[in-house]
């Protein structure tokens, strides 16, 4: 009796303290298991959709980059192993052992050698416990599972990368993509883009002019698709009776490489109650990194130590990781869109462009704010900064459920193009290349989410963000050269409007300047100097 109470006390305490490791606000398993019921009405009857988690990458050596999942499969799983597969049918299915099931996950194998270098894995019973599937099986017996492929009316998956490589396991990505292609009689050397291609080719809805303009912008951005065939003799061909003569060339099979996009695209799109929490949570998180920045920066800063002090505050915040390469550009390096080498060791009097967002969870934040690292804006600075504060608020004003995708942009450009000949930087109605880039893209689970590009509706979060560039040689007055600004918010689009969530983080020139000249905790943060001289 006494070493069953001994037990009972040491398991509740194990499990107060394993409760004790871990934050517990991730998606639930209920979330994930009803994105697939989702996902099962989207697809055509008696379907299979195949999806592979993301791939091990080497940085050097025998170091790999952190492991990051394919957002699908953790949008459908929550698992964030790699080395698996999951395949969600549309129609029950009965094993070997007369178990129904419509999805099964392959999961990589438990293994306490491995597990002791690189982390702990769920294996398939984890899946069950932690992520409520009702079937999840050992990834080294995908090989030889029971699964008849060519019975389903389409097999859908996203082309394959070709370049995972990596031998180490029993049963790794490659080898599962090897398995999954054996199995779905998919030929060697099976292009997705050339797939697609034969499927326009044979589309019985669409006329043969049709036809030719679609493959003729896809070969333009992919000009291999020409080694094939048939699709460079359709090229050639003139009409549709010689057309029909490489139409029977093509071979028949249920295999797609398109329509997942598409459902994924539509599902993505709207985030529920759960995804929100979390999103607001890696803005809330970025915005206050910008805050802080904003307190602590100095002309005296490198755009690294700049960096470091947003991605400290994420990580204090729990976050994971960075959304995506952080971005921090003084002055001319914030005309490089993507800029993130973010090595230059003094800011000085300059602008720093600040693109940066915080991961929590999954979800990514967006935020660009952009400061005078010596606290006040310059007359020619606040110039071109309130023209994109001005653009960004007509974007935000054309968030509105029913607009179509494109609108924020057309709003925001109207007034960069109007503002900027006013200034006399270009002349009214001049072309021009200040502005090179879209303002807005979808936000969640990736920087640039999935979405439809189709009308707005409720629940759909997108960034809007403005901006003008202008680099040294741009055909204007010399004293605006060098100034890059962007301003950047995650707008979330309402049943009546539209909120912003990054709204925490200072926008306005006169709050930016009001929160620089407030001190900061790294105002007392002092390193030893390297060389000695100083503690
Ligand atoms: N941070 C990348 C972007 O704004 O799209
Ligand atoms: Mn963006
Ligand atoms: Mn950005």
């Amino acid at each position: 009796m006494r070493a069953t109470l001994l037990f009972l006390f040491l398991f509740i305490i194990s499990q107060f303290s394993t409760a004790q490791e871990t934050p517990k606000d991730y998606l639930s398993g209920d979330f994930h298991k009803e994105r697939r019921e989702a996902l099962r009405k989207l697809m055509p009857k008696n379907a299979v959709a195949v999806f592979f988690a993301n791939p091990v990458r080497n940085r050097a050596n025998d170091v790999d980059f952190q492991y990051h999942q394919d957002p699908d499969f953790y949008y459908l799983t929550g698992y964030n192993e790699p080395h698996s597969v999951l395949l969600i049918f549309s129609d029950w299915q009965e094993s070997a052992t007369g178990e129904k099931y419509n999805e099964i996950i392959f999961t990589q194998s438990r293994n306490p050698q491995a597990e002791m270098w690189t982390g702990r894995r769920l294996g398939a019973e984890g899946a069950e416990t932690k992520l409520g599937f009702k079937t999840a099986v050992d990834h080294q017996k995908f090989k030889d599972y029971g699964l008849e492929f060519k019975q389903f009316s389409k097999v859908m998956f996203f082309d394959f990368q070709n370049d995972i490589r990596d031998e180490r396991g029993e049963a790794d990505l490659y080898d599962l993509q090897q398995q999954f292609k054996q199995k779905a009689n998919i030929p060697a050397g099976f292009s997705g883009m050339t797939h697609r291609m034969h499927q326009i080719i044979k589309d019985e809805k669409m006329n043969f002019t049709q036809k030719k303009e679609s493959l003729y912008r896809m070969t333009r951005f992919n000009p291999m698709a020409l080694n094939d065939p048939i699709i460079k003799d359709f090229m050639e061909v003139k009409d549709n009776e010689q057309a029909m003569k490489l139409i029977a060339k093509i071979p028949n099979n249920n295999l797609d490489v398109e329509l997942l996009d598409g459902y994924m695209d539509q599902l993505r799109e709207i985030k529920s109650a759960e995804e929100l929490k979390l999103l607001r949570k890696a803005v809330d998180v970025s915005c206050v990194g910008q805050m802080e920045v904003m307190k602590a920066m100095h002309p005296g800063m490198s755009e690294s130590e700049i960096q470091g002090i947003h991605e400290f505050v994420f990580k204090k915040y729990g976050s994971e990781y960075e959304g995506y390469p952080s971005i921090v550009g003084g002055g001319q390096n914030g005309c490089i869109l993507h800029y993130v080498e973010n090595n230059k060791p003094k800011v000085g009097n300059e602008l720093v462009l600040m693109d940066l967002g915080a991961e929590y969870h999954g979800y990514t934040a967006d935020v660009t704010r952009t400061i005078p690292a010596n606290g006040k804006f310059s007359e020619e600075q606040k110039a071109i900064y309130n023209i994109v504060l001005e653009a960004q608020n007509a974007g935000f004003e054309a968030c509105k459920v029913g607009n179509d995708f494109g609108a924020p942009d057309r709003a925001a450009r109207e007034v960069v193009n109007r503002r900027l000949a006013e200034l006399g930087l270009i002349k009214s109605g001049e072309q021009h290349s200040y502005f090179p880039h879209g303002t807005s893209h979808y936000l969640g689970l990736d920087v640039h989410d999935r979405g439809t590009r189709d009308k707005f509706k409720p629940g759909t979060v997108i960034t809007v963000e403005p901006g003008i560039y202008i680099p040294e040689g741009s055909p204007c007055d010399k004293k605006w050269w060098g100034i890059a600004v962007r301003i950047e918010d995650d707008i979330l689009i309402t049943a009546d409007g539209w909120e912003n969530l990054s709204a925490r983080a200072p926008r306005t020139v006169e709050e930016i300047e009001r929160v620089m000249a407030m001190p900061s905790p790294l105002d007392d943060f002092v390193l030893p100097d390297l060389d000695g001289k100083k503690n």
